[in-house]
C-alpha cells in the first residue's frame, strides 16, 4: 500500500458518497431533487461580478497576494463588524482573511492544540470539525446538542478531566444543522467556561446573515472573548460566493497570529480579484431579495414537512430543517436511502453530523421553490417514506 493508514480510515466524505449515488441515478435518466446539500443556487450581485472581472484585468492581480490578506478587504471585515455587532476589531492584528472557512476551521487546530490536547466537537455538527481528529490524530469528545437545550451545548456534561486537557472547542451558531441560535447569556458563560479551563473558542459564524426569528450575536461582543476566542466567517452563503474560497477568521490577536503562522506555510492566499469583490460584497451587503427567497422557501418547506406528520423545530435561522424520524421509519440513513430511490428526493442522514444525528435526516432550502414544492410532492406520494 502505498497510501497512509489515516486516509483508509477517513470516511468517505459524506456529501461526496451522496453525490455518487445521485449522479449514478441521473446517468441512468432518473430525475433526483438534493435537498441534502448546502450550495446556495443563487448568484453574487452583479456589481460583486463586476470588480471581480474589472480586477482580473489588471496586470498586478496575478501576483502572490498578501499572505495576511489585502488590508483593505481586512479593514472592511472590521467595519463590518463594528456596525453589525458594535465589536471593534484591529484590521491588522485581529483580522486573518482564509481560503474558505472550511480549512481555515480544520488549520485552526494545528494552531492551537498540541499532541495530548483535546478538541470539544458539537454533535450534532459540520463534519470539518472531526477533521483535526480524523487527518491529525487529535483526541476529541463530542457535546451533544439537544432540543430540550436549545441544541447549544452543556459544559457540565464534559468531564473535569476533559476539560482540563481540552484547547479547543468548535461552536457554530446559527447552527448547521439544527437551525438554532445563541445569545449574548450562552457566550458570556462560554468565556467564562473558556477562561476557567483554559481552551480556545472557535465560533463558526457561516450564517451569520441568514436569520428569521431572534438575534444572531457574535462570541466577540464579551469582552472577555478577546483572548480566548476566534470567529470565522465566510462569503459562501452570505453572498452566494461558495466557489470563490473567501473568508476571514478574526479575534484573539495571539491565536490569529498563530493561524497565520500556520497557514502561510500552507496555502499562498486568496486571488487578488476575489477579494477585491469581496471588498465590494461587503459594502452592499446581503442582497435582500436572497434573504427573502429563504425565508419563502423555509415556509413552504416546513409546512409540507408539517403536513407528512413529521416533527422538527422550525430554524430560527441558517438553511436547513433538522428533521426527527419516528423509529417506526427505520434509521435515518435508510430512511435518506428509500427516500432517495423511492421518490427521488435526497436529504442527509443526521449521521453524516456525528452518532447523536442517528434518528433525524437535514433537509436543505438552498435549491429554488419550484424544486421544493416538487421534492415534496414525490415525497408525499411515497407511502414507504410517510410517516
Ligand atoms: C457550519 C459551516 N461552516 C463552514 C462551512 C464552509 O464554508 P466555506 O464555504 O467558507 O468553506 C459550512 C458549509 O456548509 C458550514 O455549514
Amino acid at each position: 500500500m502505498l497510501t497512509a493508514e489515516r486516509t483508509r480510515d477517513l470516511p468517505q466524505y459524506v456529501f461526496a458518497e451522496l453525490d455518487q449515488e445521485i449522479r449514478t441515478m441521473r446517468q441512468k435518466g432518473q430525475m433526483v431533487i438534493n435537498l441534502g446539500i448546502s450550495d446556495p443556487n443563487q448568484a453574487p450581485r452583479q456589481e460583486v461580478l463586476n470588480a471581480l472581472t474589472e480586477s482580473v484585468k489588471s496586470t498586478d492581480s496575478h501576483r502572490y497576494p498578501p499572505l495576511r490578506g489585502m488590508l483593505d478587504l481586512r479593514r472592511h471585515v472590521a467595519e463590518w463588524y463594528r456596525q453589525r455587532f458594535g465589536v471593534r476589531l484591529d484590521p491588522e492584528r485581529e483580522v486573518l482573511i482564509t481560503v474558505g472557512s472550511k480549512e481555515a476551521l480544520v488549520h485552526l487546530s494545528l494552531a492551537v492544540v498540541d499532541q495530548d490536547g483535546i478538541i470539544l466537537v458539537p454533535d450534532p455538527g459540520y463534519p470539518a470539525y472531526s477533521m483535526p481528529h480524523a487527518l491529525f490524530g487529535m483526541d476529541q469528545r463530542r457535546m451533544n446538542l439537544v432540543r430540550e437545550h436549545g441544541f447549544l451545548p452543556v459544559i457540565s456534561e464534559v468531564r473535569a478531566g476533559d476539560l482540563e486537557r481540552a484547547q479547543l472547542m468548535y461552536v457554530n451558531y446559527p447552527n448547521n444543522p439544527t437551525g438554532a441560535i445563541a445569545d449574548r447569556a450562552f457566550w458570556r458563560g462560554l468565556v467564562e467556561q473558556a477562561r476557567r479551563w483554559d481552551f480556545v473558542i472557535c465560533s463558526d459564524l457561516a450564517y451569520s446573515d441568514i436569520v428569521y426569528e431572534g438575534r444572531v450575536s457574535s462570541v466577540l461582543e464579551i469582552p472577555e472573548a478577546r483572548s480566548v476566542a476566534v470567529e470565522s466567517i465566510t462569503f459562501s452563503k452570505s453572498y452566494n460566493m461558495q466557489g470563490w474560497r473567501l473568508s476571514a477568521m478574526v479575534g484573539s490577536a495571539e491565536i490569529i497570529d498563530a493561524l497565520y503562522r500556520v497557514e502561510s506555510q500552507i496555502n499562498g492566499g486568496v486571488y487578488t480579484p476575489i477579494q477585491e469583490a469581496g471588498v465590494v460584497a461587503l459594502e452592499f451587503g446581503p442582497d435582500p431579495a436572497v434573504l427573502e427567497s429563504y425565508r419563502e422557501r423555509r415556509q413552504i418547506l416546513g409546512q409540507g414537512l408539517a403536513e407528512m406528520g413529521l416533527s422538527f423545530e422550525w430554524p430560527k435561522a441558517s438553511v436547513y430543517f433538522w428533521v426527527g424520524l419516528p423509529e417506526a421509519l427505520g434509521t435515518a440513513e435508510d430512511y435518506a436511502r428509500r427516500l432517495l430511490h423511492e421518490a427521488r428526493v435526497a436529504v442527509t442522514p443526521g449521521t453524516a453530523f456525528g452518532p447523536h444525528g442517528g434518528q433525524r435526516i437535514r433537509v436543505s432550502f438552498t435549491n429554488p421553490l419550484d424544486q421544493i414544492v416538487t421534492a415534496l410532492e414525490q415525497w408525499q406520494r411515497v407511502p414507504s417514506v410517510k410517516v
